[in-house]
């Protein structure tokens, strides 16, 4: 017997009796993903077509590996045996959305370091496991990618050793650490290098110290080792200036010290820049705006959001961020459904958006009693063209 769940276009998408239930209880999901599939139809019958050495390895290697590798915070998905015994875990966890871990909904800002499986990745990986799984020829195996090399940090600091006890669920540590900069200087990016990749979820570098560090500059998460803003701008880092680092741990079988470090890249123009008094220095220097719910936050002056960085107590469900332009309309820049505090994100756009000053930015969390904090992270130069980059200081592309 076949079941079908009709979606409001009529798509039909052919389920196997055994998961009718299952479909039955997440059917607006499955209706979503066919609304939004575009041109796949989910009714062909593709199990003879998809292999697992055609499309599934490379959808696994850019949606999953990064997490579900040798050497990685969950289990291994790198051979077709372990997809294969994974394979009925792997179908709940797309139907549900909750693998990959990512939280944004689609419909809003483009992030360019995006994680979730599009509607046609999904549908192929559901009609390959209901297909039966089928491998396919090894030959069409892809390459094993070589690991970029990494550019020598103008200044690396070691951070004292985490301690991650066995099976700990979501552990949060905030180290601060002291810069000794004699001088203020232009931070193009900061890099945080894990130690244990087995450990760490996620990490955050703040400049300054305290409960509430002035401004977030970096973020590792496993999907996205580097976020920094288009190059030429960079952020200030004022002489003496402590940095905090917030740190993400899940722990392994086994308790494990962690010793990470950050690695800060300067600016090409880092010495070459006159004081912070001259205008031409501080038009490159990316400024912030946190909005907490329950407070709107004016622009005083116009400023394009390169990066959102949300977070929310445990008790938030969805949070909503909108800007209302002096004009009247309404965008909403971020919407999180379900709200993961154990998979926080630092969210860079695909492109920068601009907003005139006046503009509005509210953020909502709901339930209301929930406290929610979005920090965004303002460019001010434009992004440079390709040809006038530097060419050892861009960073690598996303991967996509
Ligand atoms: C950012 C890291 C990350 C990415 C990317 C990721 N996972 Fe996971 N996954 C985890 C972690 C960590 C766990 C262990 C459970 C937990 O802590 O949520 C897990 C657990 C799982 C489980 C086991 C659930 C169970 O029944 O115990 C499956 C299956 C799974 N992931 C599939 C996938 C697939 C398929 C993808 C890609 C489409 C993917 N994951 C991408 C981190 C990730």
């Amino acid at each position: 017997m076949t079941s079908y769940v009709v979606s409001a276009f009529g798509l039909r998408v052919k389920l196997r009796p055994t998961a009718v239930a299952l479909a039955k209880a997440v059917s607006r999901t499955v209706i979503v993903l066919a609304l939004s599939a575009g041109g796949v139809r989910a009714d062909d019958p593709v199990s003879s077509s998809v292999h697992y050495t055609g499309e599934i390895v490379r959808i696994l290697d850019r949606r999953c590996a990064s997490c579900h590798g040798d050497d990685t915070i969950a289990m291994p998905l790198s051979t077709y045996r372990q997809v294969r015994d994974w394979g009925r875990a792997i179908r709940e966890e797309i139907v549900e959305q909750r693998m990959p871990p990512w939280s944004a909904a689609r419909g809003h800002a483009r992030f360019r370091n995006e994680l979730a499986l599009t509607a046609r990745e999904a549908t192929t990986i559901l009609s390959w496991l209901d297909g039966g799984m089928p491998r396919g020829d090894d030959g069409n195996l892809p390459a094993a990618a070589k690991p970029a090399a990494e550019e020598p940090a103008d200044l690396r600091l070691a951070l004292p050793p985490q301690r991650v006890p066995a099976l700990a669920d979501h552990i949060v540590r905030r180290v601060t650490v002291t810069t000794n900069l004699t001088t203020t200087r232009r931070v193009a990016r900061a890099v945080i290098r894990p130690g244990h990749r087995r450990v760490l979820r996620a990490a955050f570098v703040f400049a300054g110290g305290g409960d509430r560090p002035a401004q977030w500059i970096g973020a590792w998460l496993p999907w996205q080792p580097v976020a920094s803003p288009p190059a030429p701008n960079a952020f200030d880092l004022a002489a003496g200036a402590p940095l905090t680092i917030e740190l993400h741990y899940r722990g392994d079988d086994r308790e494990v010290e962690d010793s990470p470090a950050v690695d800060l890249y300067f600016a090409d123009d880092s010495r070459l820049m006159p004081g912070p008094q001259d205008p031409a220095y501080s038009r490159r220097a990316v400024r912030e705006v946190a909005v907490s719910s329950g407070s709107a936050e004016r622009l005083t002056t116009p400023a394009t959001v390169w990066a959102i960085v949300p977070s929310a107590d445990a008790t938030a469900e969805s949070i909503e961020l909108t800007a209302r332009l002096p004009d009247g309309s309404v965008h909403v820049l971020l919407w999180i459904p379900r709200y993961r505090p154990d998979w926080p994100h630092a969210l860079a756009l695909q492109d920068p958006m601009a907003f005139p000053a006046g503009t509005t930015m509210t953020l909502t969390a709901e339930p209301r009693t929930a406290s929610a904090t979005a920090r965004l992270s303002l460019q001010r130069a434009a992004a440079a063209p390709n040809a006038t980059r530097s060419r050892t200081r861009t960073p690598a592309p996303p991967r996509r």
